[in-house]
């Protein structure tokens, strides 16, 4: 910990630093687990909050920690033993929770996708810039140990000329998933595939290509009865001239298929698959480097389950990057460039146009509550 390193709260340098959990449901188990068991040395469980007593209470209960049903209570009263707010609601609430907690100076951790609309999205980064506070996004795939080996090939220069890109999602939810929350497959809420499950392939996506330049979409909505698509595909042009191909479904039955990235350029080409881009499948180079032989049979790990491996190199993020003061890999503005993405796809599947990005949405649905709309005057 660096002598400027400033712990919000006057916390004493190389103390552990505190979570509060906005949020208690499937997500939250997640975090709570590695924050409550001390699964990571510098980051301890705080506090819970849902508005909803007994999710706080369980929570409060397993691990010994407050529970409260208001988080402005909770910002008030344990504002010393707070260090990072993790907001872990539905995805349509994320940007007013952002923006109501930043104002405390606690560093903000917040769960994929950061926002539905841009505007929220650039209004969450500039009340987090005004107030001082690091804007984490949950991206954990980024961690993914094959992820990062890739990575590492791209940024050595060993794929030559980019040329395409692929990611697969062909994950099972049927009707019960969405029917256990009313949020689930809204527009104003959540979104469909492209939104929700894709949200961490697109980022994928974006980290190894860069910039997109247009994107074409389509969607349906095949296997359950929800607002939003189950079904999606779409086609991206980057700026660097490679190609992008998204393949996005919650409509394979009977069960998980594969979360997967491909990347191909002129000197190599690799492939990651397994429940959630965890397994290398291929690792391809013209050129040749030492310990080449051994990558697949090191970095193929499949998960349990689609959740992956990566929230705790997630948090141990943060506190690396809080604790040095050093960049978060996806702040804010890196959060927000799979959310354009995202939205110029929505916005393709509502016009039926390939869309040029930069643009501005008109007719995209995500995080529009038409209910709402419907009833102004
Ligand atoms: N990174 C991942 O792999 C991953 C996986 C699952 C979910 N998520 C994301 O996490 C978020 C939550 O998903 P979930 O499945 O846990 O949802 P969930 O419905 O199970 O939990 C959300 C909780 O937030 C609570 N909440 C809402 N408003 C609140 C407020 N003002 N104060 C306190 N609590 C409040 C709700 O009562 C609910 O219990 C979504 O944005 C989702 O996209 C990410």
């Amino acid at each position: 910990m660096p002598e400027t390193g400033t712990l919000p709260g006057g916390r004493l340098p190389g103390d552990s630093l505190g979570f509060a959990l906005v949020g208690c449901g499937r997500i939250a188990q997640k975090h709570a687990q590695i924050l409550g068991q001390k699964q990571l040395p510098g980051a301890h469980l705080a506090a819970v909050c849902d508005l909803r007593q007994e999710r706080a209470g369980a929570l409060a209960q397993r691990y010994g920690v407050p529970a409260f049903i208001d988080m402005h209570a909770m910002m008030r009263q344990l504002r010393s033993a707070i260090d990072v707010v993790a907001i872990l609601t539905e995805s349509g609430l994320h940007a007013d929770h952002c923006i109501a907690l930043a104002p405390y100076g606690k560093h903000i951790l917040v769960e994929k996708p950061m926002a539905l609309t841009l505007d929220s999205a650039d209004e969450m980064i500039r009340v987090c810039d005004q107030h001082r506070v690091k804007l984490f996004v949950v991206k954990q795939n980024r961690w993914n140990v094959a992820v990062q080996k890739l990575r590492e090939a791209l940024e050595q220069g060993r794929f030559g000329k980019l040329v395409m890109g692929t990611v697969r999602v062909r994950w099972c939810r049927e009707q019960s998933y969405y029917d256990q929350d009313p949020w689930r497959g809204t527009w104003a809420y959540d979104g469909g595939v492209f939104a929700n499950q894709a949200a961490h392939h697109l980022d994928l996506l974006t980290w190894m290509l860069g910039e997109p330049a247009t994107v074409f979409a389509r969607s349906r909505t095949a296997l359950v009865d929800i607002e939003a698509e189950d079904t999606g595909a779409a086609i991206v042009t980057f700026r660097n001239g490679a190609i992008g191909i998204i393949e996005a479904t919650t409509a394979t039955r009977p069960k998980d298929l594969e979360g997967s990235l491909s990347l191909l350029g002129e000197k190599g080409c690799v492939e990651i698959d397994g429940f959630a881009v965890n397994r290398m499948k291929t690792w391809n180079f013209a050129e040749a480097q030492p310990g080449d032989q051994l990558v697949i049979e090191k970095f193929r790990e499949n998960p349990p389950d689609v959740y992956g491996f990566g929230h705790v190199a997630v948090i141990r993020h943060v506190v690396d990057s809080i604790r040095n003061e050093t960049p978060a890999l996806v702040d804010g503005l890196e959060g927000r460039k799979s959310l354009e993405l995202m939205s110029a796809i929505y916005e393709s599947i509502e016009t039926g146009r390939e869309i040029s990005l930069r643009f501005r949405p008109s007719l995209c649905r995500l995080g529009v509550d038409e209910r709402r709309l419907r009833n102004s005057p």
